[in-house]
């Protein structure tokens, strides 16, 4: 029986030395010291032996089955390590490779005009005061000088909504309005920008929404020349010292007298071109000297005070710097588009 035992223990050690899977293993387990193993079930019979050769058997088996443990033992977690090593190389992490893009936002070509202008204003004292894009009717012609029926509002094709008086804004001027009569009798100076929407047939020149910037200046001796100055100056920072800027003679019922601003064509230098229509000039703002009566309804006395203001339109900028052909790639939501901003 002693012979035996040894002769497991020797069998056993020799054989777990080359076994390489967990399975294997824990089946020689079983097999030796497990419930049903060889060396259990000695231990079990141990009390059927002559009384004079247990307690050596019994002794010897216990010390066998104590270090066959240790050896199971020690051989587990070899290969728990070998198993670790080989999948730590496979699922190896190659910091080498590039990593993934993550997308990145931008503005949209008309909000870096827009700050563009607004930087330019704020140099020369213009705040930015946020007009609704809702309006009534009232305050969105009438009060600009043109009541019901005047055939001054067939300018602006308009959108209006179910409620009797309440349209959509047809342009950024009825801010106006609300700027004076939020700060008379204090002087002003302020830049309005937002949209403004036109119930007009869709094509490469004209959008039924689009970007507005309107400019309001009101205080005591504002002359025409203060406006000529203001967007001359305003012509050369965004579109270069040299350019020319010239004045026409022009109409609209809230100023008067009313001028449209032009620039020298910025793609052909004045030289005549598709862009410009060959004239050398692109109009960029209609302007002119605040109407009394508006004035008036915007709660300042125009006995004692006046006032200049402007109107340009955001897209046409943009399209004209960037040499973009149709309006309509700026609301249309095309990312083929805004990428390349
Ligand atoms: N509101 C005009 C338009 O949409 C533009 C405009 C012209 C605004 C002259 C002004 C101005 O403030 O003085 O066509």
């Amino acid at each position: 029986m002693l012979e035996r035992l040894r002769e497991i223990e020797a069998e056993t050690l020799k054989q777990l030395e080359s076994i390489e899977d967990r399975g294997a293993l824990h089946r020689l387990e079983s097999a030796t010291i497990g419930k049903k193993g060889e060396i259990t079930g000695i231990l079990r019979s141990i009390g059927q032996l002559p009384p004079e050769e247990r307690p050596a058997v019994g002794q010897l088996a216990n010390e066998v089955k104590r270090r066959l443990e240790a050896a199971f033992a020690e051989r587990e977690e070899y290969l728990r390590q070998q198993e670790l090593a080989r999948s730590l190389e496979s699922g190896a992490i190659d910091v080498t490779l590039p990593g993934r893009p993550v997308p990145t936002g931008r503005l949209h070509p008309i909000t870096r005009t827009l700050r563009e202008i607004y930087a330019i204003w704020a140099e020369m004292g213009f705040q930015i005061y946020r007009s609704r894009e809702v309006e009534e009717d009232e305050v969105n012609f009438t009060l600009l000088n043109m009541p019901p029926h005047h055939p001054a509002r067939d300018m602006w094709d308009t959108f209006y909504t179910t409620t009797e008086g309440v349209l959509l804004r047809t342009h950024t001027s009825p801010g106006q309005i609300h700027v004076m009569r939020e700060y008379a009798p204090e002087p002003i100076r302020v830049i309005l920008p937002g949209m403004v929407y036109r119930y007009e047939q869709i094509t490469a020149r004209s959008e039924i929404q689009f970007n507005q910037v309107e400019g309001l200046a009101v205080g005591h001796s504002i002359h025409m020349s203060d406006l000529k100055g203001t967007m001359a100056a305003f012509a050369r920072r965004l579109y270069g010292a040299d350019r020319r800027v010239r004045f026409r003679c022009s109409h609209f019922p809230f100023t008067e007298p009313s001028m449209e601003v032009d620039v020298e064509c910025i793609l052909c230098d004045g030289e005549g071109c598709n862009v410009c229509k060959h004239t050398g000039w692109l109009e960029i703002a209609g302007a002119g000297m605040v109407h009394p009566v508006v004035l008036k309804n915007g709660g300042y006395d125009p006995a004692v005070y006046s006032g200049f203001a402007f109107g340009m339109g955001v897209e046409r900028i943009t399209m004209l710097r960037h040499g973009i052909e149709d309006i309509r790639y700026f609301w249309g939501n095309d990312l083929r588009f805004l990428e390349q901003f």
